[in-house]
C-alpha cells in the first residue's frame, strides 16, 4: 500500500491491530502482538494512544512480544528496547507492562534466555499481528544480511551499516552503539500471523524494492517475507520510489 502521508500509514496499521483488538474483545478472548521498535513504528503507537485516550480501545487483554533486544546496556538506559516501548506505548495505553516480555540482554546465559523467551512466544499461542519495520541494508528485527531464513531468536552481531544508522539513538556516535544484540529469528517473525511492515523515507527504497520485486536471499534477509501468506506493506511515496 503506497500511502498518501505518513499519518495515513499510521492509520492503516493502528486500524489492523484496532481490528483485531475488538473482534477478539467480542468472543472474550485476548490478543498477542508483536511489537517493534526503531523509528518506523512510532507514528502508530502515537496513533494508539490517541485511540486509547479518545475513542477508548483498550490493550489491558492484550500480551506483546518485542522483537529484539541490545546486549549490554544498562538495566536503566533509555535506549534498551524494553524501555523504548514502556516509554511509546505502554505508559500511553493501559497495556499492562507484566504482559509484555523481551528478549533479555542483561541475561548471564545468552542462549538460555533466547530458549525462555521462544517458549513465552509459543505458550502465549503465537503472535496475532507483528509490526515491522526494515533495515536499509534489508535487515528485519536484527537479522542481519547473510542470516539464516529460517533462524530462531539468538545472539547476532551488528553490521557497520546497522550501527551507523542507529547512532542517532545514542548522541550520533556508532561506537556507542551496542555490537551485539538479540533478535528473533526470521523463521519465527514468519511464524506471526498477520505481518504489517512499515517504511519511510528515500533511504529505504533499495530495501522495500528488493522486498517487494527481489530474488529470496539471505543477502535481503527481508525478501524472506515474501514466503508469508499475510504480510501487508505500509509505504509511503519515498520508500516507494525505487519499485
Ligand atoms: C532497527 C531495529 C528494527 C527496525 C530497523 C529499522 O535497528 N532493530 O526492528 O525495524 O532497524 O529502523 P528504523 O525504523 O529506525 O528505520
Amino acid at each position: 500500500v503506497i500511502c498518501d502521508s505518513r499519518a495515513t500509514q499510521a492509520r492503516l496499521a493502528a486500524d489492523a491491530v484496532e481490528r483485531l483488538v475488538r473482534g477478539r474483545a467480542a468472543q472474550d478472548r485476548g490478543v498477542v502482538l508483536g511489537l517493534a521498535t526503531g523509528s518506523s513504528p512510532l507514528a502508530v503507537y502515537d496513533e494508539l494512544a490517541r485511540r486509547h485516550g479518545e475513542e477508548g480501545l483498550s490493550l489491558s487483554h492484550a500480551r506483546a512480544f518485542l522483537l529484539d533486544e541490545y546486549v549490554g546496556l544498562p538495566a536503566d538506559h533509555p535506549e534498551r528496547y524494553r524501555a523504548v516501548i514502556d516509554r511509546e506505548l505502554v505508559r500511553r495505553t493501559d497495556l499492562d507492562p507484566a504482559a509484555v516480555h523481551g528478549p533479555d540482554g542483561a541475561a548471564e546465559d545468552l542462549p538460555a534466555a533466547c530458549a525462555r523467551f521462544e517458549a513465552a512466544i509459543t505458550t502465549a499461542g503465537g503472535v496475532d499481528l507483528q509490526l515491522l519495520g526494515v533495515g536499509t541494508d534489508g535487515h528485519v528485527a536484527f537479522n542481519e544480511p547473510g542470516s539464516s531464513l529460517g533462524s530462531r531468536t539468538r545472539l547476532k552481531t551488528l553490521t557497520a551499516q546497522t550501527r551507523q544508522d542507529n547512532a542517532r539513538f545514542f548522541g550520533g556516535r556508532p561506537d556507542a552503539v551496542p555490537q551485539h544484540v538479540l533478535t528473533q529469528g526470521l523463521g519465527t517473525i514468519l511464524e506471526a500471523r498477520h505481518l504489517v511492515l512499515l517504511a519511510q523515507g528515500a533511504a529505504k527504497g533499495e530495501a522495500v524494492r528488493q522486498l517487494v520485486e527481489g530474488a529470496v536471499s539471505a543477502r535481503w534477509p527481508a525478501t524472506v517475507l515474501q514466503h508469508h501468506p499475510h504480510l501487508t506493506v505500509l509505504l509511503d511515496a519515498d520508500a516507494a520510489g525505487r519499485l
